[in-house]
């Protein structure tokens, strides 16, 4: 993808928005691109795109394999004027956003698993990484997004968990950059609805999503596993679990597979 195509399919009122769009052919992670342009200028809405990382970063200090042409490898980053403590529920926000550029994409059946991963038929298809930079003058918030786009067979096997892309799902090659603009638009409409209303906007779009609804599950928190059942998130987007002590509020840590055969 270019820098020419994406901004044609991004349009003017979008592409106005932005200081700075690049589109890498390859680059060692979109996020520590942005990164890197923040600590140089601290002011700035940015794009970075990339259709191959060396050094792909995933949640949990993981990798996120990016082989070339395979996937989405998407970062957005802006200053923020509010404190970094709804930095947990943005990026619920952006899971959403991502699930539903996706549907408006025509692609079925995705469900969301606490706190923003994107599942078809329980496999991850999509991921988020959500980075703060905080220098004197400026806060930014680095959305960082990748959605696996047509994965190598040898790629699938290296990956330690079901994993699925939108080639398996539809049959069809991805329109990339017209997903990408899908992603934007509906992540800055969402961020703006975000500032002025809050996760409570976002609430019950996120619960009717979420493939762990009802369902048993195992939290893990830093060290710590809390198993329980999911009543979905509440208004600040902690997910609220049933436990044998009563209800627990998490608003750190993710969901991993149980051993009585939930699917992560
Ligand atoms: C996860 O599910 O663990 C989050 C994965 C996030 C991957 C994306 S790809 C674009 C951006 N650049 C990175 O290095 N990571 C994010």
């Amino acid at each position: 993808m270019t820098e020419d195509q994406l901004a044609l399919e991004l349009g003017p009122d979008l592409v106005d928005l932005f200081d700075s769009i690049r589109v890498f052919d390859q680059v060692d992670s979109t996020n520590s691109e942005l990164i890197r342009q923040i600590k140089s200028e601290p002011t700035g809405t940015r794009i970075a795109l990339a259709n191959s990382q060396t050094a792909g970063r995933g949640r949990r200090g993981r990798q996120w394999q990016s082989p070339a042409n395979s996937g989405i490898y998407l970062s957005v980053s802006r200053p923020f004027t509010n404190s970094a403590d709804r930095l947990q529920s943005l990026s619920l926000v952006t899971g959403l956003s991502v699930i539903n550029a996706l549907a408006a994409n025509l692609i079925p059946e995705l469900l969301l698993k606490w706190p923003n991963d994107i599942l078809f038929q329980g496999k991850k298809l999509a991921g988020i990484l959500l980075e703060l930079q905080q220098s004197e003058s400026q806060l930014n918030v680095v959305f960082g997004i990748g959605i696996n786009v047509a994965l190598p067979e040898r790629t699938i096997a290296e990956i330690d968990r079901p994993v699925t892309d939108l080639y398996a799902i539809t049959g069809k090659q991805a329109d990339r950059p017209k997903i990408v603009a899908t992603i934007v638009r509906e992540l800055f409409a969402n961020i703006q609805r975000f500032e002025k209303e809050g996760f409570a906007a976002f609430q019950s779009d996120w619960n009717r999503q979420d493939n762990y609804l009802d369902k048993d599950v195992v939290i893990h928190v830093g060290e710590k596993r809390i198993n329980g059942r999911s009543l979905g998130v509440d208004q600040s987007g902690a997910l609220v679990l049933q436990t044998d002590k009563g209800k627990e509020f998490i608003s750190g840590g993710e969901i991993i597979p149980t051993l009585r055969g939930a699917t992560e």
